[in-house]
Parts: C-alpha cells; structure tokens; sequence
C-alpha cells in the first residue's frame, strides 16, 4: 500500500474511534488520567509550603526547576492544554448526543444509581474551568495579589491568601475538583475495563480516597494560609535566577 494511502487510512481510523461515543469516553478516561497525575505532582508541590524552616526556598527552587529544565514548562502546559480542550469538547459533544437521543425529558426524572459527583460533573467542569482560569490571573500572572514577586510562590500564596474571598473560592473549587475526581476516576476505570462498579468496591474505595486526599491536600494551603501557619520566610535568589535570565522575561 502507498504510504499516502496508509496515512489515509490511519486518519480515517482516527475520525472513526473519535466519531464514536466509545471513542469519546476513552478520550475523556484518558485525558483525565493525565489530569489527575498533573494535579497529584502538583499537589506534592504545594504541601512543601508545610515544611517549616527552608519552605520558601523550597518552593522557589521548585519553581526555577520547571523553567531551567530545557522546556519543561512549556511541555507540562502544552500537554495539559490539548487535554483539557479534548476532554471538554468530548464532553459537551457526548452531553449533546444524549441529549438528541432523548429529545423529549423524562416525565419524572429519579436519579437511581447517581450521586452527588455524577450529578455535577457539568457545574463542576465549569467551577474548574473558571478556576483555572483565575488561578493562573492569580499566581503565574499575580494580578490583585499584594506584593507578588515572580517566582517567589512561598510568599504570593501567604499574601494571596490575605483575601478571604480567595481562600473561600479555593476551598470550594477544591471540593469541586474533589468530587470531580471522584465520578471521573471511577467512570475512567469503568471506560478502561475495570467494569462492575458495584461489584468491585475496591475500585470505588481507590475513587472516593483519590478526591479525598486531592480536595484535603489542595484546601490544606488556604486555610493554613489563613490560619496563618506560614512563617515570614524569604528565597534566596540569584542573579540567574531571575525571569528574564530563566525564561527570556516570559513567565
Ligand atoms: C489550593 C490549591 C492550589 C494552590 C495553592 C496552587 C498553587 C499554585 C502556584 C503557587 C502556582 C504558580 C507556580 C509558579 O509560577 O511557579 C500555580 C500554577 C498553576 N496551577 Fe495551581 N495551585 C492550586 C490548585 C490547582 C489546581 C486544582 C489546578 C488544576 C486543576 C492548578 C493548575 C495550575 C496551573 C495550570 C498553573 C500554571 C502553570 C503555568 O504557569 O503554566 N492549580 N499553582
């Protein structure tokens, strides 16, 4: 076969898996897969503010670690980017779908298997999105946050926190992604194969300590922030350690 025809055929293929719901679901399993390892490593990262003495510096050298490891950054936002519009777009198309199955709602709907996580994935992919979007206005840009010092995350989290309405707006996003993670993680392990949920309570036990462990983890910064637990500390940097040495002055 013609190596044009043999391309053709693999993008026909690919048109094919991602024309099915199947193809879809295991789309939306797999990016939030990748999600949720990009949001465990980040979680690792941000309970270093919890390590006392040398907590700034820690955080700041982790910071300079993303941007001085040839394109690191750049990856990790790049592959976070494509997975996140993949997992959307898969998501409002299949929502679309069954909604044109069912043309006409149920005369009276009662929810038999659902939870409270299944029944707000919709809200909350919005409250993450709109999180998100916030969160990088907020720390990688650090606008309204008093005093932000690029790559000094230590201290832009303590003064960030010294609003009340972003602590409030973290924790609720946090519980969000809690039990986002939760009807996502299970629902993935089920498109993967893992099937019979309830026949297999391990795997919804692995689910509800995965959103568990992220909704605490994550929320820990804002309210030790706001209960004041982090001490007055500064990084020490030097001078090629600075923005514009790091990353040509992009953040
Ligand atoms: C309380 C929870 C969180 C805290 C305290 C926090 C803290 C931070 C900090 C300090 C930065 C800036 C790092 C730097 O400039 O080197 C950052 C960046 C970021 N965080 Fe978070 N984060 C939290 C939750 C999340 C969640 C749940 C997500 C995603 C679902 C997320 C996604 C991001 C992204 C995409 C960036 C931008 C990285 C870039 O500059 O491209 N964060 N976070």
């Amino acid at each position: 076969m013609p190596a044009t025809d043999g391309a053709r055929a693999s993008v026909s293929r690919v048109r094919r898996f991602w024309n099915s719901s199947v193809g879809k679901k295991v789309v939306m399993a797999v990016t939030g897969i990748i999600g949720i390892g990009f949001v465990l490593g980040h979680m690792a990262g941000n309970l270093q503010m919890f390590k006392g003495t040398g907590a700034a510096q820690a955080m700041h050298d982790y910071a300079v670690l993303l941007r001085k490891t040839g394109g690191l950054l750049w990856l990790i936002r790049g592959v976070l980017l494509g997975a996140i519009a993949l997992h959307v777009t898969a998501a409002l198309q299949l929502s679309a779908r069954n909604r044109a199955a069912r043309p006409v709602g149920y005369g009276a709907k009662k929810d038999q298997v659902s939870t409270l996580a299944s029944r707000t994935m919709r809200v909350g992919g919005i409250v993450l999105l709109a999180f998100i979007v916030f969160h990088i206005a907020d720390m990688t840009f650090g606008i309204g946050v008093p005093g932000f010092v690029h790559l000094d995350p230590y201290n832009n989290l303590r003064n960030g926190f010294t609003r009340w309405w972003t602590v409030v707006f973290y924790v609720v996003a946090m519980a969000s992604l809690g039990l986002h993670l939760f009807h996502g993680a299970w629902a993935s392990l089920r498109t993967l194969g893992a099937r019979r949920p309830s026949a297999a309570p391990l795997h919804r036990n692995i689910a509800v300590a995965l959103a568990i462990i992220t909704a605490l983890g994550f929320a820990a910064v804002p309210i030790g922030a706001a209960m004041g637990l982090f001490t007055d500390d500064t990084p020490v940097t030097d001078e090629s350690q600075t923005v514009s040495t790091l990353t040509g002055g992009v953040r």
